[in-house]
């Protein structure tokens, strides 16, 4: 799984300090929610995970970033019949397999699972794949494009549209990315000669970066999704 989330993902998704504080507990915690789906051959083509967190249904109420969806998730952790709702935390296809539908099976496999632990509910925060195109344009807007055809413009939305998803809000500061100006050159290849605001490679914001400060901070949006 890991391997897979390297490859799937930029470096700089490392740099959420927040998820740093829980992620560690969550992977010891909730292992029985960790999938892999294998093909005919027994090789590895997909990965997901998730976790359970208690949710009242009301979009008012949903975790305001991802950190705070793994903080609420060992909130639960161990207390019997509380949680109610499986979050999807993380989906990657093997390379060889993009675009090839398996992401699908991916997204039922997740659901079926949450269904197979009593959870009535799936809640994903999709982190939309082609928004880091437009870098410049707000979530708002993206998340309510759509195509001819009325189905999201962005296509792993649009995935979990078609197989029975509804959008259900926004998380406008999902992941808050932080870290000083030399790493944020690492991560991004760039040379960052002052302060100011820069795209970034895979960015889906810009990146703001304080050169007195020696701090870059990267805020990522994900839109709600709400599965059947
Ligand atoms: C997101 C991900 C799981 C989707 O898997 P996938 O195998 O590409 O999914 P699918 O083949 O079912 O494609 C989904 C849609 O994207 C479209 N698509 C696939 N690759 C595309 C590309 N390079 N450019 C534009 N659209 C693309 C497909 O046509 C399909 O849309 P359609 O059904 O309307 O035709 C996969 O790309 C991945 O592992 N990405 C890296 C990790 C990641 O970002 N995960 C999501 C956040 S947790």
């Amino acid at each position: 799984m890991e391997a897979l989330f390297a490859e799937g993902f930029p470096e700089f998704i490392s740099g959420d300090k927040e998820v740093d504080k829980y992620i560690a507990r969550v992977r010891e915690s909730f292992r029985e929610y960790d999938l892999i789906l294998t093909d005919e051959d027994d090789q590895l083509a997909a990965t997901g995970w998730g976790v359970p967190i208690m949710w009242s249904g009301e979009v008012s109420e949903l975790p305001s970033s991802f950190a705070e969806v793994l903080r609420q998730s060992i909130e639960v952790h161990g207390v019997l019949g509380v949680a109610d709702t499986f979050v999807i935390g993380g989906a990657v296809v093997h390379p060889s397999l993009k675009g090839s539908g398996v992401a699908a099976s991916l997204i039922r496999a997740l659901c079926d699972s949450a269904a197979a632990h009593h959870l009535a509910n799936v809640i994903a925060p999709v982190r939309p794949t082609r928004k880091h195109l437009y870098p410049l344009l707000n979530i708002d807007a993206y998340a309510a494009w759509v195509r001819d055809d009325g189905m999201p413009w962005d296509p792993w939305l649009r995935l979990h549209v078609r197989i029975g998803g509804r959008v259900i809000g926004l998380a406008r500061e999902a992941q808050t990315m932080t870290d000083t100006v030399s790493r944020w050159e690492e991560w991004t290849g760039l040379e960052i000669p002052v302060s100011g605001d820069y795209i970034i490679p895979k960015g889906m914001a810009p990146l703001r970066i304080d050169k007195t400060a020696d701090l870059g901070i990267y805020v990522e949006p994900n839109i709600w999704v709400r599965h059947r």
